[in-house]
């Protein structure tokens, strides 16, 4: 079988592939551990209200007005206009349905975006994408039509007490040259729970704007919706800034609703891909999404139900992981949002590619951090040092994991002094 250079590129079973099938056999395997991939959790709340509000709009004709319409290319207009009337209201964003498109869920507009702005140009030139902290969202890096097409930027490590660290913006090393074609940032980020400060998020804002380049900001988990944000972050939009969000962490994973927020040129390129693409993207999500805007239950659930419902999960697990594993042995990013955490093994003799085979073997799945780092120029030891787990689901389950995962550790400093002793 022979491909054309774009099925070569995109038929690869890459990290992102190996992720989605870990998960999806994880989820549905008794007695797995899944720790893996990024399922939202299952949160009661939540599903009742949601099996009480598609029996509402059931009733009321609106699931079959959505099922049976095509929306416009740039997605339902009665959500784009109430989203951006809420988002008017909240944050004083000067919005309209005309600066909002929307997509098959937030991953496949990093895939417009990103060769939308990077990649070959008319004039011969090639930009990239500048990822300005590593380690960031693995599914980004596959998205590109030409290959090299990201380039990311090693942090600086602040050491915190009790075991933690966070990662910052190294900007003394950050080079933003004519190549760069677009900065993108995670906040919060995936895979390590981080959230760049407001000074952080200013700066690159200001460098963006300098270089005249757009400053996308994949707000997946952040503030208003679905809020699994625990720190005091101010959200920021300009119209030099693509913020993206989406349903899927409040919950709704399986409606694939990506929503694109930026200048209103920007949506409408945007609007005529998804006709290409898509036609236009799917009612269902969005038909959801506005009733809960129409009843005031977006913001109240996030700030209610699903921000207090992870971090006390983060809390707990934490406390799980410290019965098992000291300071000495797991380092843990600052949580301060989305439904990982990220651990550091300082002085593992392994690569965390071989720990994940490991876990795997026994049922646990997990994610090695080397995927985390698309575009890094450098071999970094780091990148095989580090770990991601989800933290979703119940105690129980975390603490079976945690407790494998300390016993394979333990075994490979067993075996590695074996070895020493026998050579
Ligand atoms: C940081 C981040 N961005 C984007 C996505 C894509 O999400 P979706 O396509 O479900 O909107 C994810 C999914 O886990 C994510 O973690």
């Amino acid at each position: 079988m022979s491909f054309s250079v774009f099925g070569d590129k995109f038929t690869r079973h890459t990290g992102i592939a190996r992720l989605m099938e870990d998960m999806n056999q994880g989820l549905r395997t008794p007695g797995a551990v899944m720790l893996g991939g990024g399922n939202p959790a299952q949160i009661p709340a939540m599903n009742d209200y949601f099996d009480r509000l598609l029996g509402q709009m059931h009733r009321d004709g609106v699931l079959a007005e959505a099922l049976s319409n095509y929306d416009g290319p740039q997605g339902k207009t009665t959500l784009r206009d109430a989203l951006a009337t809420m988002l008017r209201e909240q944050f004083g964003w000067p919005l309209t349905a005309h600066n909002i498109a929307l997509t098959n869920g937030s991953q496949s507009a990093f895939f417009y975006l990103f060769n939308l702005y990077a990649g070959r140009r008319a004039d011969g030139s090639k930009k990239r994408v500048l990822f300005p902290l590593a380690p960031e969202y693995l599914g980004y890096a596959d998205a590109g039509l030409d290959e090299d097409l990201f380039v990311s930027a090693r942090p600086s490590i602040e050491m915190l007490p009790e075991g933690q660290f966070k990662y910052h913006v190294d900007f003394d090393n950050l080079h933003i040259g004519d190549d760069t074609g677009m900065i993108c940032v995670s906040r919060p980020t995936n895979p390590t729970g981080n959230v760049i400060t407001d000074e952080e998020l200013l700066q690159l804002d200001a460098l963006a704007q300098q270089h005249d380049v757009p400053l996308v900001i994949d707000n997946a988990y952040g503030v208003p919706f679905p809020g699994i944000i625990f720190s005091d972050a101010r959200p920021l939009w300009n119209p030099n800034i693509i913020l993206c969000m989406s349903l899927s962490k409040l919950g709704l994973p399986g409606s694939r609703c990506g929503i694109i927020i930026a200048d209103e040129a920007v949506i409408a390129a945007i609007g005529n891909m998804n006709g290409i693409i898509s036609l236009a993207p799917g009612s269902i999500g969005p038909a959801i999404a506005k009733e809960m805007i129409d009843r005031g239950d977006l913001l109240r659930l996030s700030d209610e139900v699903i921000r207090p419902f992870y971090q006390q999960r983060v809390q707990e697990t934490i406390a799980i992981i410290r019965r098992y594993l000291p300071a000495e042995r797991c380092l843990i990013h600052k949580p301060e949002g989305a439904i990982f955490l990220w651990l550091w093994f300082n002085d593992l003799q392994v690569t965390t590619e071989v720990l994940y085979q490991r876990l795997k073997q026994r049922g646990v799945l997990m994610v090695p951090g080397h995927f985390f780092f698309p575009g890094l120029p450098q071999e970094w030891p780091h990148t095989h040092q580090c770990m991601r787990m989800n933290y979703v689901p119940d105690a129980r389950k975390i603490e079976q994991g945690v407790r494998i995962l300390a016993e394979e550790l333990a075994l490979i400093e067993q075996q590695n002094r074996e070895h020493q002793h026998v050579s």
